[in-house]
């Protein structure tokens, strides 16, 4: 019987939080980087659905990968009277003078994708990051490719017990471009793999650009030398996928393939999976973060507290939602297709 009672409270409690954020009628800004980015049009589409399920308003923004536009576009929200913020930086180190606007005025301010420094999140007790560990990100890529190279001893082409990689970054200065490459380089090295790199270089998360890059590359070392390529998204992933078919490579022919792997699992890499033209990826997931992106600044708007209970989702220090990664293979990546 007591258990009964106990679970019927635990029910009302949880209804009732839910309640919180199911009836809102908090209208929420947001700024998105640039609209012109695969993945971040993942996390705005996913915003969109949930604030129609909690019944609120959301207007969102392209910030045109300028932070002035962006800086202009939060005076712009509080001018008219938004009950929350919620913000893609431009540019992550200059997130202080927005969480400053929020602070005058009260407002929370929920930062998405690009990690404000500590000393910001620190500075406000109404601010709030969602967004993933970009070092579990790095680990799954590069353990997509030792599983490869111990599966074919053929990938080390030349054999000499290394591995011959690209490696083609995100933009400067983003802490998903610094700690994938970081960690994906180092999980080979845990893998037990020496490795020698035959080129590096940034891409800005932008697939024309990784073609050209990887043009490049495959200029200046020589396609047969290279053994992996590793791309902090999906988008740069593709193109350096690109650069490779236009040498007769990852077309289906078995002796003219060097595995890619990219982040993200978004649709067009995950046909690239079923094709066989990428080797795997790593679920940045979209979805997940729009939700809770957009459930903290309702629940926070409606001046509830921000807690696992009402949100759904766990919080780290009272302010970071980090929601996990999932390595994508050739065995799994059905799962994820939409
Ligand atoms: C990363 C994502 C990239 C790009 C970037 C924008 O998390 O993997 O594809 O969207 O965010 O900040
Ligand atoms: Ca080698």
């Amino acid at each position: 019987m007591k258990k009964h009672v106990l679970i019927l409270v635990a029910v009302l409690a949880v209804f009732g939080a839910v309640c919180a954020w199911a009836a809102t009628d908090a209208l929420v800004g947001a700024c998105i980087y640039k609209f012109d980015d695969t993945f971040m049009t993942g996390v705005r589409n996913a915003m969109r659905v949930e604030m129609a399920k909690l019944g609120g308003e959301l207007e969102v923004v392209d910030s045109q990968n300028k932070q002035p536009t962006q800086n202009d576009q939060v005076d712009t929200y509080i001018s008219k009277g938004s009950n929350a913020l919620i913000v893609n930086p431009v540019d992550r180190t200059a997130a202080e003078p927005l969480m400053k606007k929020a602070q005058a005025e009260n407002l929370p301010i929920v930062f998405v994708n690009r990690e404000p420094y500590a000393d910001v999140m620190n500075a406000y007790d109404k601010i709030w990051y969602v967004g993933a560990k970009a070092e579990e990100s790095g680990t799954q890529s590069g353990e997509l490719i030792v599983e490869y190279f111990k599966k074919n001893p053929g990938a080390d082409k030349n054999k000499d017990g290394k591995i011959q990689y690209i490696m083609i970054r995100g933009e400067q200065g983003h802490q998903d471009a610094v700690l994938r490459t970081d960690y994906s380089i180092k999980a080979m090295k845990d893998g037990g793999f020496e490795l020698e790199e035959l080129g590096s270089d940034t891409a800005n998360w932008d697939k024309v650009q990784a073609t050209d890059k990887m043009k490049g590359f495959i200029s200046a070392v020589g396609i047969e030398k290279i053994e992996a390529v590793l791309a902090n998204n999906d988008d740069m992933a593709l193109g350096a996928i690109e650069a490779l078919k236009a040498e007769g490579y990852n077309t289906g022919d078995k002796s003219k393939y060097i595995p890619v792997v990219g982040v993200d699992a978004t649709a067009p890499a995950l046909e690239a999976m079923k094709d066989g033209s990428m080797l795997g990826t790593v679920l940045n997931d979209a979805d997940n973060q729009g939700i809770a992106a957009v459930r903290v600044a309702v629940v926070a708007a409606d001046e509830q507290p921000v807690t696992e209970e009402t949100i759904g989702y766990k919080i780290t220090d009272g302010k970071y939602i980090w929601i996990p990664y999932r390595k994508v293979t050739t065995e799994n990546y059905k799962e994820f297709m939409k």
